[in-house]
């Protein structure tokens, strides 16, 4: 038995963890078992490296820490809560994935996607998402929608040209993969968002029991 894997992804503020647990309910109404996580983080310890990559601090990190702590953390959640997940059949949300890695370590940070792609080999094998929904918004949008939240963490201090870069590489992304991909008009209000999540759920409720 392999369950499903669905990954959420875009910028700051597009609405991933809203419509996590919204997409969670409506497959949980339908009686099928969801195991909601995210990224960096997922696991005790997975969580205490996502501290370490978002706190600011004093100390320039270095990018390429920065990726090996993505990987890190991501090697402990595959090992201990999404790999054991999906083999027992149940569909996996993530809020953030490798997809992350590729738009703000490689578009935003500029390390190059060929490294990025052998990690992603080494710490995953040959697992990837079966579904990916990406939340496109305009940089301003979500940037507002993030800061009306409080207190912004490292990659929230970034400016505008990071985040125009970590922005067209989801897009390229989803054009590369459109059989996985999904992408989301998020600047839309909520209820039409969740309307579009609505229409996916027949195909996934079919994937899902499989
Ligand atoms: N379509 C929408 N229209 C207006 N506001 C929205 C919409 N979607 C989410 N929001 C609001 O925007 C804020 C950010 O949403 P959310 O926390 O789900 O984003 P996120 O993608 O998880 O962000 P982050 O990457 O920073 O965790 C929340 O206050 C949420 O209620
Ligand atoms: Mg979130």
């Amino acid at each position: 038995m392999t369950g499903l894997f669905i990954t959420l992804e875009g910028p700051e503020g597009a609405g991933k963890s809203t419509n996590r647990d919204y997409l969670a309910a409506r497959l949980r109404d339908e009686g099928i078992e969801v195991v909601l996580t995210r990224e960096p983080g997922g696991t005790p310890l997975a969580e205490r490296i996502r501290e370490v990559l978002l706190a600011p601090g004093e100390e320039q990190m270095n990018p390429d820490t920065e990726l090996l702590l993505v990987f890190a953390a991501r090697a402990q959640h595959l090992a201990e809560v999404i790999r054991p997940a999906l083999a027992r059949g149940a569909v996996v949300i993530c809020d953030r994935f490798t997809d992350s890695t590729y738009a703000y370590q490689g578009g935003g940070r500029g390390l190059s996607l060929e490294r990025i792609a052998s990690l992603e080999t080494f710490v995953q094998g040959n697992l990837r998402p079966d579904l990916t929904l990406l939340f496109d918004l305009p940089v301003e949008v979500g940037m507002a929608r993030a800061s009306a939240r409080g207190r912004l963490d490292r990659f929230e201090l970034e400016g505008q040209a990071f985040f125009d870069a970590v922005r067209t590489a989801f897009l390229k992304r989803a054009t590369a993969e459109p059989a996985r991909y999904h992408v989301l008009d998020a600047a839309q209000p909520l209820a039409q968002v969740q309307r579009a999540i609505d229409a996916l759920l027949p195909a996934l409720l079919e994937r899902a029991r499989g």
